[in-house]
């Protein structure tokens, strides 16, 4: 039995109504929710693969590929939309060749966008991994990838 089995072990004489809770579980235990993620949940839960990717895609807390070694979250909460979070997404979206939920074929950059990191006072704000990088300015996102870059020759 793999890990996903074990977790739909845990959501014994459940209905559709407990999908999200599910992709999320999944999602918690292996990172992401890949194409035999889906189709488990599906038979799970009787359901066909296409409905359960479908709603899944309607959340943007799920991610289709597994994470980069450095998954960078950019917030768009209200705060640090208002401080430009969009034009540092699109600097990411460029810089990296990525959209949201995607991960570089390098395995090494996934882009995110998270409501709030929490940090509102210091927007806008972005973590990689576990730092976080606050007041930034786009100016200062090449720098940011050209240091990590630089970590991993
Ligand atoms: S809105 Fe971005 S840290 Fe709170």
């Amino acid at each position: 039995m793999d890990r996903i089995d074990r977790i739909l072990q845990d959501f014994q004489h459940v209905n559709r109504d407990a999908l999200i809770p599910i992709l999320q579980a999944v999602q918690n235990e292996i990172g992401h929710l890949n194409s035999e993620a889906i189709e488990k949940i599906g038979d799970h839960l009787h359901l066909p693969a296409s409905k359960v990717y479908g709603l899944a895609t309607f959340y943007n807390q799920f991610a289709f590929q597994a994470r980069g070694k450095y998954h960078i979250r950019v917030c768009d909460g209200s705060t640090c939309h208002i401080d430009h979070s969009p034009h540092l997404l699109r600097q990411f979206h460029k810089l990296l060749g990525i959209g949201d939920g995607e991960t570089t074929r390098d395995g090494m950059f996934s882009i995110e966008v998270v409501a709030c990191l929490g940090a509102c006072g210091q927007s806008p704000v972005i973590s990689i991994n576990d730092d976080f990088y606050h007041s930034i300015k786009s100016g200062m996102i090449n720098d940011i990838l050209d240091d990590i870059r630089m970590k991993n020759p």
